[in-house]
């Protein structure tokens, strides 16, 4: 295994910074061939880590361990970072984006490289995978499309110097903390989830992977009042229209595709079309182990009626009432 990771971090290093031609054929090539975890036997999977604190936040290691590389991570002014807050999202905002920004330049791209390493995670870090800064740092794109969960705070501060755009996507606390659940059960890079019903007084306490979601979708709202460059979109309104969204977005990227490249774009990143699509699906990642649940798993507004009971739904009523009260964010739970 030694020798695997060697391998593939010369691989990695010698990407070129090139966007065109030849080049860029042969990067995109190498670009295919870092999986990140794609030379992983069984021996190799990640154990669950444990919830600790981390600066007012609950994390795993995972996600920590990379910590001074994250922070330092050198932001470039056309870099476009994709927020959210787990399962809100953020796969299909990125195949999006992918598609808008290269799906006509390099559709290669689409079909050969998994979209985790098309839009690397910033702040991951497991065993025997490419780290998401060292992903990040050798994109040969422009503009580089970059992941993160971070709850706003703890972006690197070159992100708000170089005064990058931001698409924040945000989902409904109900059906995001169903998925997340669903999640949790066949990620072996999160913490065991338990039972739904311990699980639910968990997110409603906070106690998360990337900590409240209360908090991230608030912090994220906030900010958006003195960072102009940020989009906040919903999960819900992209479910009901994804055209309307579509437009949005390209207006807030300055982008003008024509409408048959929208049309291609909204048919391309249709639930079923990526849940079928193993570059978008995350069939290729180990750690998550699909027998348990997919990651494409229902893709709906309204699953949470199929988990809370009667007696949870009000208890969560009263306690979002509370947690809520000085929010101007509306979401919706059914559409
Ligand atoms: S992650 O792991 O945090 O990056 O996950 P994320 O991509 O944010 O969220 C996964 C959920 O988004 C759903 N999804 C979609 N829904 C509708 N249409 C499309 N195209 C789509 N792509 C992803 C995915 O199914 C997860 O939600 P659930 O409710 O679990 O199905």
């Amino acid at each position: 295994m030694q020798q695997d990771e060697r391998g593939e971090g010369k691989q990695l290093a010698s990407l070129g910074k090139t966007t065109t031609g030849e080049e860029e054929r042969s990067t995109t090539e190498k670009l295919a061939t870092i999986r990140m975890s794609a030379n992983q036997d069984k021996t190799d999977i990640p154990s669950r880590p444990e919830l600790f604190d981390f600066h007012g936040v609950s994390m795993v290691h995972y996600f920590t361990d990379n910590w001074e590389n994250v922070q330092n991570f050198q932001a470039r002014p056309d870099d476009i970072l994709i927020a959210t807050y787990p399962k809100a999202g953020t796969t299909w905002v990125s195949c999006i984006l992918d598609l808008l920004y290269f799906g006509q330049k390099f559709p290669e791209r689409q079909t050969s490289i998994p979209i985790y390493n098309r839009v690397p995670f910033l702040e991951i870090k497991i065993p025997a995978m490419h780290s998401g800064t060292d992903i990040a740092e050798n994109l040969p794109t422009s503009p580089r499309l970059i992941k993160t969960h971070f709850p706003v705070q703890f972006v690197p501060n070159s992100f708000w110097e170089q005064n990058c755009k931001i698409v924040y996507v945000a989902r409904n606390a109900k059906d995001n903390v169903v998925s997340f659940f669903h999640f949790d059960r066949m990620n072996m890079v999160e913490p065991e989830p338990g039972d739904w019903s311990s699980y639910l007084n968990r997110f409603m306490e906070g106690k998360m992977v990337f900590g409240s979601w209360y908090d991230h979708v608030n912090g994220w709202w906030k900010k958006k009042q003195t960072h102009s460059k940020l989009h906040y979109m919903f999960y819900e309104d992209l479910i009901e229209d994804t055209g309307r969204e579509l437009d949005k977005l390209c207006s807030f990227l300055g982008l003008s595709p024509s409408a048959e490249e929208k049309k291609i774009i909204t048919s391309g990143v249709q639930f079923d079309n990526m849940k079928k699509n193993d570059m978008a699906n995350y069939s290729t990642l180990p750690v998550m182990d699909f027998k348990i649940s997919p990651f494409m798993r229902k893709g709906k507004v309204g699953d949470w009626k199929n988990h809370f009971t009667v007696a949870q739904n009000e208890q969560f009523d009263e306690d979002y009432k509370k947690k809520m009260k000085d929010s101007t964010l509306q979401f919706r739970t059914e559409i």
